[in-house]
């Protein structure tokens, strides 16, 4: 397979990599830190004491956050019959777990919200939060824990939104150009920006002092699944997978749109608590996905 596209790395404005900084990718210079807050809520994440308290300091010394963490628990998202007005209320209404995943998510979009403008990078967003959610999905089925698997669903594209926020216009290009070469986006990527998202997200989370799980998973999303041993990065993976076939991947679906049958096939190769956690029909798997979504955008 060609390694280059048309709109080869000259499209860009950017110059090579300086040879004095050779692990700085250059398509990823400059690009904002990761806000503070989400790799303190990712430290807490690995910390299984993790107590409520700390979490709700942690949430309050960053304002912004807090009041936009209680509009989205207001929201139809989570269909709280009571109105969540302080976070104490939302930690008892929502519990730990719900509030730290959706502070997660909160934290991440206000991230990548400076790309949102364009419709095809609106669209990694939405593969970001499917994928989340598919992960919790089949994390809950397998006895795993959902906001762990939540967050590395979350996460594990963190390289392809560092690029596409640090270079919008040439991303949104760079997946033009996928969609109509029918090339694997790593494939256009490494052409364009001399690097693929797998490979830039692990540079970025390592930089960003992501726990070691969540860097894993972001490196090897995209490898083949292991079903013998169906842990964090397995559960990652089948959420990849599956929301793409759903239609929530980074690129459109087809023209002749989304196929029942593939659908079939991947959830008969899951394990069979996984298997039973997917609803027959995939429809209904897209519904939910949408309205949870929309809910949240
Ligand atoms: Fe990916
Ligand atoms: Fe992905």
């Amino acid at each position: 397979m060609p390694t280059q596209t048309p709109e080869s790395p000259a499209a860009a404005p950017h110059g090579p990599a300086a040879t004095s900084e050779p692990v700085q990718h250059w398509a990823l210079r400059d690009l904002p830190p990761f806000p503070s807050i989400a790799v303190k809520l990712l430290q807490l994440l690995s910390d299984e004491d993790v107590q409520v308290k700390r979490l709700i300091e942690l949430l309050r010394s960053d304002a912004a956050l807090c009041a936009e963490l209680l509009r989205r628990a207001n929201s139809a998202l989570y269909g709280a019959r009571t109105q969540v007005s302080s976070l104490q209320q939302g930690l008892v209404l929502l519990g730990l777990d719900q509030v730290r995943s959706l502070a997660m998510a909160v934290a991440l979009g206000s991230y990548v919200r400076s790309a949102m403008r364009i419709a095809a990078l609106r669209r990694c967003w939405r593969h970001s939060l499917a994928t989340a959610l598919l992960a919790e999905r089949l994390a809950h089925a397998v006895h795993f824990e959902a906001d762990r698997a939540y967050t590395a669903g979350l996460l594990h594209d963190i390289g392809l939104l560092g690029l596409m926020v640090n270079n919008p216009k040439e991303y949104a290009n760079l997946l033009l150009v996928s969609r109509e070469s029918g090339f694997d986006i790593r494939i256009t990527e490494q052409a364009m920006f001399d690097v693929d998202h797998c490979e830039a997200g692990a540079w970025l989370a390592r930089q960003w002092g992501f726990p070691e799980e969540i860097l894993d998973s972001v490196r090897h999303h995209h490898d083949g699944i292991d079903s013998s041993r169906y842990g964090l990065l397995a559960i990652t993976q089948s959420a990849v997978l599956l929301s793409g076939i759903l239609g929530f991947g980074v690129l459109p679906p087809p023209e002749s749109g989304n196929d029942p049958a593939r659908y079939d096939e991947f959830r008969q190769q899951l394990p069979a608590a996984a298997q039973d956690c997917l609803p027959l029909r995939m429809e209904v798997l897209q519904d939910f996905l949408t309205q949870r979504i929309n809910a949240y955008e």
